[in-house]
């Protein structure tokens, strides 16, 4: 295994889009910041330098970090966050993932621009389950502001009314032909007739499910968030803000120029979205030329990509998807846990000027995990809180099951829609054995919920309509190949069931990776306490930690 050495210098370059220049925050001026290629057992080691203006973290999504929470990333969580003029430096070493993972900022809502690829080829001596193909890219799904990012949220924290929608959706940073002043950009993928070629999709979009596609070719699904998957074809797949697909597709097409494209997945309930296509695209060796002049350009082939409502189309491919082998699914059950997953609003608090909620009727918005509204301390990261030792920074209260039942797709209680704030977190032993049911509530609810857990994978055994109820819904559930995710779409009034194994001591942030609803809280925090000696504890801090 390798030791592979980054600097990641984090400073403000002017960036073209949309027929302006703006002055973004970018990891090494690049947009969107370099790819890291790795092996599955290598070590990486990334210095991260903050010459911006912002303070800023980053967090390398899906890694499993084994001990390693220090290098996890999320700002409070398990690190105050880099100040402006210093550094810190990411050491972790990748166990058992191959695949395409990510890493982002971690930190107000600047991975609108920091984000970037994490390829893990397979082990050393080893290779992947499936027939090499001959050329392989990275396709990052993004979503672009006009305005700085982290302006759109601090605005709409202030209003508590939802934050401005994005103004173009991205692939590889370019929104590509059908947007303004774009063409030039385009992301193009080369491909020779008769190869294969691995495409491995990534939404790192803040705010929107995507569904992606390619004109005329078959997807070959080989692997979903750095986890192999059985073969399995399909002409679209979607994607929730954090997940990663991998996609084989063959050139077996006339020569010439398909587009690639991506757009938004919204359910029917309305809430404003962006519903524009952006593309990419996939271009045959010998195809005449695009913009040489003389010529008549000749259009790509634009695909059919689902309508945004379309959710019979999400649930059959998400629901799709095997594990590639037999998987070791827990079949007993330490810690059964049931989390709701939910936006609410909360009435104007008295002290507050009307400006202050611009939410639906006066009101602010808020979201909630079982009635709580995740808030992240000032002061230390939990992680120092936990291992430290240091009082008063969270309490370890949150409810394994939701304090207020009621039929949560239905129409939800007066109290859910004003949900608690605080810090509290959920302790584990090590070695637990860990089933959640992730229950949406039906309150101001127009996306999945695609909710993350950092620190682990976890086996996704099934996932419903309406009530999750385990009188019925537990002979549903896949205990032989399930696929094994760091994220997983809650369907819009339905549910999810994950399972996992506690093996990893620390502190874990579990939300939803929509950066607007982890704004207003969707979060809690795991605490899975030391094992037995040096080999079930986290390691001891690094000495650059940084300080709040
Ligand atoms: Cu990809 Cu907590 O995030």
């Amino acid at each position: 295994p390798k030791t592979h050495n980054h600097e990641f210098i984090v400073q403000a370059t002017k960036v073209k889009r949309l027929c302006k220049t703006h002055n973004s925050i970018t990891v090494n001026g690049q947009f969107p910041g370099p790819t890291i290629n790795v092996k599955n057992g290598d070590t990486l080691v990334v210095k991260v330098v903050n010459k911006a203006r912002y303070n800023i973290t980053i967090h390398w999504h899906g890694i499993r970090q084994m001990r390693t929470g220090w290098a996890d990333g999320p700002a409070y969580v398990t690190q105050c966050p880099i100040r402006p003029g210093h550094s810190y430096t990411y050491r972790f070493t990748i166990d058992g993932q191959e695949g395409t993972l990510w890493w982002h900022a971690h930190s107000s809502w600047l991975r609108a621009t920091v984000y970037g690829a994490l390829i893990i080829y397979p082990r050393e001596g080893t290779s992947y389950p499936f027939a090499k193909p001959q050329r392989e890219t990275p396709l990052l799904l993004g979503e672009w502001w006009d305005a700085n990012p982290v302006d759109v949220i601090n605005e709409a924290r202030r209003t508590g009314a939802a934050p401005n929608i994005s103004d173009a959706y991205t692939i590889n940073g370019q929104p590509g032909d059908l947007y303004n002043c774009s063409s030039k950009g385009t992301t193009i993928v080369p491909v020779a007739a008769g190869e294969t070629i691995l495409l491995r999709v990534v939404n790192s979009a803040l705010n929107q499910d995507l569904f992606f596609t390619v004109a005329n070719h078959k997807l070959t699904v080989v692997a979903a968030d750095a986890s192999y998957i059985k073969p399995t074809t399909t002409s679209v797949i979607l994607l929730g803000p954090g997940q990663t697909t991998d996609v084989l597709i063959t050139a077996d097409q006339p020569v010439g120029r398909y587009y690639i494209a991506a757009r938004a997945y919204a359910s029917a309930q309305g809430a404003p979205f962006d519903n524009t296509t952006t593309t990419a695209i996939l271009e045959y060796k010998g195809s005449p030329c695009r913009t040489c002049s003389g010529q008549s350009l000749q259009s790509p082939v634009l695909p059919n990509l689902p309508a945004y409502n379309d959710t019979t189309t999400a649930t059959a491919f998400t629901t799709s998807l095997r594990n590639y082998k037999k998987a070791p699914v827990p079949t007993e059950i330490d810690e059964d846990l049931f989390f709701t997953v939910g936006l609410g609003l909360m009435p104007c608090p008295r002290r507050f000027k009307k400006s202050r909620c611009q939410g639906p009727n006066g009101t602010r918005f808020t979201a909630s995990m079982n009635n709580h509204s995740f808030v992240l301390p000032s002061s230390w990261s939990l992680l120092q809180a936990q291992q430290q030792g240091i009082p008063g920074v969270f309490t370890t209260d949150f409810p394994a099951v939701p304090p207020l039942k009621f039929d949560y797709t239905g129409n939800v209680s007066r109290a859910l829609w004003n949900p608690v704030p605080g810090t509290k977190l959920y302790k584990m032993k090590y070695g637990s054995r860990v089933q959640v049911v992730l229950q949406g509530t039906s309150i101001q609810t127009a996306d999945n919920h695609p909710i993350h857990l950092h620190g682990y994978d976890f086996f996704i055994l099934a996932e419903g309509f309406g009530n999750f109820d385990a009188s019925k819904d537990t002979s549903k559930f896949n205990l032989v190949d399930p696929p094994l995710r760091n994220t997983v779409g809650v369907p819009v009034g339905g549910w999810a069931v994950i399972r996992f194994v506690a093996d990893n001591p620390g502190v874990w942030l579990m939300h939803c990776h929509l950066d607007a609803h982890i704004t207003w809280g969707l979060a809690m925090a795991f605490i899975v306490e030391n094992g037995v000696g040096k080999l079930q504890s986290v390691e001891p801090p690094p000495a650059d930690l940084p300080k709040c």
